[in-house]
């Protein structure tokens, strides 16, 4: 990599970010592509990250991917938005910001590589939290689906995230055997089985043989959830693949290419150690 002073600058901003593999995905495609670029990882702890958004043009920024807690502070940032919650920035040709958000986009492309006939398969859907992962993730997968469940610790964000899908329905959390029994897709948003993190007995034994499931943690990249639902010999993805094809998404908007998945996964197991 040679960075000079034309070098076009691409960051991830967020609160914390110096976990982020987004850099060693994203600058291993600028290689591959023989862009003058670089992407960086930006920790921002600010109070009022809009403006610290908006002032990045004058540094020179050409885009930004934007994590947790800024993509409400990012979709307000930008001239135009697709989303309430944005992860994907850039700076247009006359100046003005487009906000995107390949979060939901990243998740079904995905999903249709691990399981390709997906579509025809899925008509009930389950999503474990309701966090923003949760939510977005759901919210996507509801224009395919004929119900979304939610099923979460706390109730109540349960339920709020049922209603800001349109067809979101609340599973309580003591009723998850029968949610996993019901499910075509079961999706893990939590926390849970995250390395330092609290686990789980899954009741994965309640799920139907040709149940899809699907973990958004990457550390470890086999959690708990994943193993358990291989050892049923059921079709699982793993957290590595909405991250990459999220990635993916936010690249072709940059440079107006599609970069190359399977090489991202090499990179990201070698960063991971695994
Ligand atoms: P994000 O926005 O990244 O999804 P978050 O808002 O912190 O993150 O949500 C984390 C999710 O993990 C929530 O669904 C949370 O449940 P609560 O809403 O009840 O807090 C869930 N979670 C974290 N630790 C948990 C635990 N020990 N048991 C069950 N759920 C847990």
């Amino acid at each position: 990599m040679n960075v000079t002073a034309s070098t076009k600058l691409l960051a991830v901003i967020g609160d914390p970010v110096r976990h982020s593999l987004s850099p060693v995905m994203h600058n291993g495609w600028i290689a591959d592509h023989g862009l003058d670029a670089v992407y960086t990882a930006l920790p921002l702890k600010s109070e009022d990250a809009t403006s610290v958004i908006r002032s990045m043009k004058a540094l020179g920024f050409m885009g930004l991917n934007v994590t947790v807690p800024h993509k409400e502070a990012a979709a307000r940032a930008a001239d135009r938005s697709e989303s309430e919650v944005a992860n994907t920035l850039r700076w247009e040709e006359d100046g003005t910001l487009s906000a995107f958000n390949t979060d939901g986009v990243g998740f079904i492309d995905s999903l249709t590589e691990t399981a390709p006939d997906w579509r025809g398969r899925v008509s009930r859907v389950l999503i474990i939290g309701a966090g923003g992962a949760g939510l977005g993730v759901g919210k996507a997968l509801s224009a395919y689906a004929d119900t979304v469940h939610f099923a979460n610790r706390t109730l109540a964000r349960a339920e709020a995230a049922a209603s800001a899908v349109p067809n979101g329905r609340v599973l309580r959390w003591e009723d998850l055997e029968r949610g996993f029994g019901a499910a075509d897709l079961i999706v893990q948003t939590t926390t849970l089985g995250m390395t330092g993190q609290d686990s789980h007995a899954w009741p994965m034994q309640f799920c139907r043989a040709n149940a899809i499931v699907s973990d958004i943690v990457y550390k470890p990249l086999e959690t708990e959830f994943l193993r358990a639902a291989r050892a049923r010999g059921l079709v699982a993805m793993d957290g590595l693949g909405m991250l990459i094809h999220q990635g993916a998404r936010a690249f072709e908007l940059w440079f107006g290419v599609k970069p190359d998945t399977k090489k991202a996964r090499e990179r990201l197991l070698a960063a991971l150690g695994a």
